[in-house]
């Protein structure tokens, strides 16, 4: 596998692919690369002969106070799992390959609807740092697939409104989240949390499958149901953000947890911010 940080080199390498006609499939990412991730990869494998994957803590997605110098930052350990699923070609730029106008004030990408609410209400920007960030992605690699994870449920919405949108002819592929073996969804983040904290974060999930089964009783309005997930969780030791029922490609609120439909929650709990979703 190549690690490329230059625009010219990965576009050499891109244009000899699309000269003979071969697929290329996208696995972006911020690297710390975990199973989950891993899983994208795997899947773009089944997708095409050549996976590209990137890695880059995109600064405009965080917020003021976020977690972005504390990101952890581990390319040569990404780079050696990546190399053993099977990528050929990992793109790692600078910032200033990116954002070469810098990062202030730049030409974004807003993307209406799916980016309001949910995270969007503790994270005011984020969707706009992660819809831009892409686009410059996918103007470089130039996919015919891009592989994103449902565990960023509304991040997945936002890009194939974006996609839809400016009519790009890429297909999203949306892949399960790979959670640890007590449920909790695999991230980054988790490593944030002290051991005490680790122990108690499997209750999130917990929290949401108990909130599906209830809709399905249908004995209590969503509305109702998504009170007292927030009053659990709280009472568990989390500080949650929302607990939503939303359909599951508008993401506008449901009534009546009508079909298709999904589960969205984040949390804080300690240092860490928690996201997680469950379908209907
Ligand atoms: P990052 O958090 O590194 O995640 C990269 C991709 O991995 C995203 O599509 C995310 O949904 C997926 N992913 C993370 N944890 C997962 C899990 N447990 N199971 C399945 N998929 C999982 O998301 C970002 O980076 C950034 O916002 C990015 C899209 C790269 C733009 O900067």
């Amino acid at each position: 596998m190549r690690t490329l940080a230059s625009v010219e080199d990965v576009r050499k390498v891109i244009s000899g692919w699309r000269l003979v006609g071969e697929r290329i499939a996208f696995v972006p990412t911020m690297g710390d690369l975990h199973p989950g991730h891993l899983q994208l990869v795997r899947h773009a494998l089944t997708r095409a002969p050549h996976v590209v994957a990137s890695i880059f803590v995109n600064p405009t997605q965080f917020g003021p106070g976020e977690d972005f110098d504390a990101y952890p930052r581990t390319l040569e350990s990404d780079q050696e799992k990546l190399q053993r699923e099977g990528a050929q070609l990992l793109f790692a730029p600078a910032v200033e390959t990116l954002y070469p106008g810098g990062t202030g004030d730049t030409t974004h990408v807003g993307v209406p609807q799916v980016s309001r609410g949910l995270c969007d209400d503790f994270r005011p920007g984020h969707f706009a740092g992660v819809a831009t960030v892409v686009a410059r992605l996918f103007n470089l690699v130039q996919p015919d697939i891009a592989v994103f994870g449902e565990k960023d449920y509304q991040q997945l919405a936002v890009i194939r409104r974006m996609v839809r949108d400016l009519c790009w002819p890429i297909e999203i592929d949306g892949v399960p989240t790979v959670r640890e073996a007590d449920g909790l969804a695999m991230s980054s983040r988790n490593r944030y949390l002290s051991a005490d904290e680790r122990k108690l974060a499997p209750v999130l999930y917990q929290t949401l499958c108990e909130v599906v089964e209830q809709v399905r009783a249908q004995q209590q309005s969503c509305r109702t149901l998504e009170r007292q997930a927030m009053e659990k969780l709280e009472q568990a030791g989390f500080s949650p953000e929302y607990v939503s029922i939303r359909h599951a490609q508008t993401l506008q609120p449901v009534e009546t947890g009508e079909m298709p439909a999904r589960v969205l929650a984040a949390v804080r709990l300690g240092k860490a911010r928690l996201i997680d979703n469950v379908s209907l």
